[in-house]
């Protein structure tokens, strides 16, 4: 069955808002969401031989982490933006058995057979963010190992991210978090936690800005109109504290291993 024209148009705007943040991404975000990638890529441990798919990378920040980790490997980041794909690219020029694909990764081909699945805060972008995760499941070999972090709809209790959701308009809908966790039926959970680090912004208007100009309210800003982003950077710097911003956002970190079939059950190999 094809995709609904909404579901197409929605999926090239968030392409398009990807395409427009990418090198502020990579300046601004990368570094500040740098220890929740580290956990991310942490919680692989030990895995059987085979490939890393790495679903949403961007700009592809878990690479510099994966790669001395898990030497020899083939690893592929998967990504919709063509510019992040471009400026992944870049950084994995020259490292033999890394490759960066364009494409839509919330329903991987189960022909991947993969041997580690790593995503970093793009879950939370996915349309059906349960049936993603069971997809990404679904393409590990027996044995393999899925970690996935993402931000949770109640990141902080106070902080620029929640100031931020309290003056976009509307109530946010959490249940497809609750669902998660039910869709990895079969697996072997070994751990769901909130993972929080401090972050630092020059001020509230810089995180702001980086948000709108190179983060995820890009595609708000699309769908909506400059006009409404300006009305929320007045209505949101009008509640936000001076000066340098610190805070401690949590994001949900869930891995799950697939259990080895009887004919794979040898010990893991890092
Ligand atoms: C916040 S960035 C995270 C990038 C990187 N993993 C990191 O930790 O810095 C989210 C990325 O998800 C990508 N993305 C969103 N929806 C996607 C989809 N359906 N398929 C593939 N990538 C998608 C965006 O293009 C963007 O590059």
């Amino acid at each position: 069955m094809g995709r609904s024209a909404d579901v197409t148009d929605r999926l090239s705007r968030l392409a398009r808002s990807w395409d427009e943040a990418a090198e502020g991404y990579e300046q601004y975000f990368v570094p500040r969401f740098a220890p929740w990638v580290q956990a991310a890529v942490d919680a692989l441990h030990t895995i059987p031989f085979g490939t890393v798919l790495v679903p949403c990378c961007g700009t592809f920040p878990e690479l510099e982490l994966l790669a001395p980790r898990f030497p020899n490997r083939r690893i592929v980041g998967i990504d919709l933006s063509t510019e992040m794909v471009r400026l992944a690219g870049l950084r994995a020029a020259g490292r033999p058995g890394v490759e960066v694909i364009q494409g839509d990764a919330a329903a991987l081909d189960p022909a991947w057979s993969a041997a580690a699945v790593v995503s970093v805060f793009g879950l939370q972008q996915l349309p059906d963010p349960a049936a993603a995760i069971r997809s990404w499941y679904d393409v590990l070999r027996p044995g393999g190992r899925l970690c996935v972090v993402y931000w949770p709809e109640f990141a902080e209790e106070t902080g620029p991210f929640a100031l931020l959701d309290e003056v976009i308009d509307g109530r946010r809908d959490r249940s497809w978090e609750d669902a998660l966790i039910p869709a990895l039926g079969g697996a072997v959970v070994e751990r769901d936690e909130l993972v929080s680090y401090p972050m630092v912004h020059p001020d509230a208007a810089a995180y702001f800005d980086a948000a709108d100009r190179s983060g995820p309210l890009r595609a708000t800003a699309l769908a909506r109109g400059d006009e409404y982003i300006a009305r929320l950077r007045a209505s949101y710097l009008a509640k936000a504290p001076a000066g340098e911003w610190i805070h401690h956002p949590q994001a949900r970190l869930i891995s799950a291993t697939k259990p080895p079939s009887r004919a794979e059950a040898v010990p893991p190999t890092s």
